[in-house]
């Protein structure tokens, strides 16, 4: 244990260690912007031994001042961290419009979107669902909502028809709802099984440096949630899992007031069978800094993103208990392959743009890509007058 670093030795360290890894090294302001989250993080830990993984992983994304969802240069697209499937291709949008222009009219024209991003796919599907009356977001991150903003203004959107919400009562009670990318983007804890034990790995400040260490599971929600995963934890020496009771309670927050609902989530994830595999005993933590995937949780905390995958059985279980209805898990190749929007797609007569489009398609269908590695699943509310189900069921019996 020890005192916090100097600003100085702090950017040192971060610069040496991005030398070491062979990355981008960041800017003089990116670099001001991680001080003050190794600042903020060092003032949390205050007096304590160490800090859970989940408050770490939330301070280094959300801090509002100097979060990487919250401050600095977006993350998203080619000169960002990463790219997502509203910023790939537009036959993201077409797709999805296609699964929710038959429901928004018995919805009251209402689309609610958890977690908007840049606000891409709110700008496509104002430009492509006739019957859209209202568009609600619900996004955490002050910098985002003000892009949000500004996309959809830029793009002739009414904004008197969109709503940036705080709480989940001021969202219409009927509602199509859309998260692309929402649920691994909220922090998980991890946990590692030592000789029939569970562990908890937490953040500990060495002399100065945020380091790793797996400690006896201590934090409450961390140890209700290994206790209701017993059977399916599998007792193999060192074996690392991710828990994320926090996306229950983003379900439990968001989605609990509705009289008549649909919700679709799109995320990197797998099935519990997947989930808990023996193969997969490293778990799916992972940052994300200019593109290039590691593990080093702990580097330029507030510029890296730090996601892990859904487990979408647990997530079937928790919104069943909500009252909600499976209606549809696929993957994302098989949710745009069977949309009309894959008929309309047209692709450019120009060559360079023909090699971009086709680029883009791959990233989102190919298996390795997005196109099996993210999964689509919806669930209705009180919308039983609707026997079909609302996206492709071809993964729903490994639930
Ligand atoms: C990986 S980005 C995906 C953005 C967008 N859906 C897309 O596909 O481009 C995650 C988004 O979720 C937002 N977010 C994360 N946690 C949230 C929460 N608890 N409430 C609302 N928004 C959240 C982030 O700020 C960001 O806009």
């Amino acid at each position: 244990m020890g005192s916090s670093l100097s600003r100085q030795d702090f950017i040192a360290q971060q610069t040496a260690l991005c030398t070491q890894l062979n990355l981008k090294l960041p800017t003089e302001a990116a670099l001001e912007l991680a001080w003050q989250n190794y600042q903020s993080l060092v003032a949390q830990l205050g007096t304590r031994q160490s800090l859970a993984l989940c408050e770490f992983i939330n301070s280094a994304l959300y801090h509002p001042q100097c979060g990487y969802y919250t401050s600095g240069e977006l993350p998203f697209g080619p000169s960002g961290d990463f790219i997502t499937a509203p910023e790939t291709s537009p036959l993201f949008a077409a797709a999805i419009a296609d699964y929710i222009t038959p429901q928004l009219t018995a919805l009251d024209g209402q689309l609610v979107e958890l977690g908007a991003g840049t606000g891409a796919l709110a700008v496509s599907l104002w430009q492509q669902l006739s019957g859209l009356k209202d568009y609600w977001i619900v996004e955490t991150s002050a910098l985002l909502r003000n892009v949000q903003r500004q996309q959809l203004a830029a793009a002739g959107v009414d904004l008197q028809h969109c709503h940036w919400v705080t709480t989940a009562n001021e969202l219409p009670p009927r509602a199509f709802i859309i998260g692309n990318e929402v649920l691994d983007a909220i922090p998980a804890y991890q946990a590692r099984c030592d000789q029939g034990q569970w562990l908890e790995r937490r953040v500990i400040l060495d002399q100065g440096n945020w380091q790793l260490d797996w400690l006896p599971a201590q934090t409450p929600a961390l140890r209700e949630w290994l206790a209701n995963h017993q059977d399916k934890l599998p007792n193999i020496e060192g074996y690392i899992v991710e828990a994320a009771p926090l996306r229950s309670d983003f379900c439990r927050d968001w989605l609990d007031g509705f009289e008549q609902a649909v919700v679709l989530f799109l995320d990197y994830g797998f099935d519990a069978g997947e989930f808990f595999a023996e193969s997969r005993h490293q778990g799916s933590l992972r940052c994300y800094y200019q593109h290039q995937c590691h593990e080093k949780l702990t580097l330029l905390p507030g510029l890296q993103d730090i996601t892990s995958h859904v487990n979408f059985s647990e997530l079937c279980g928790d919104l069943e208990n909500q009252g909600w209805q499976l209606s549809g898990f696929c993957s994302q190749r098989d949710l745009i392959l069977n949309s009309s929007a894959i008929n309309d797609f047209s692709l450019s007569d120009d060559l360079i743009e023909r090699a971009q489009q086709s680029q883009a398609l791959q990233i989102l269908m190919m298996p390795g890509e997005m196109g099996d590695r993210v999964k689509a699943i919806a669930f209705t509310l009180q919308f039983s007058e609707n026997a079909e189900a609302i996206i492709p069921t071809n993964l729903v019996t490994r639930l």
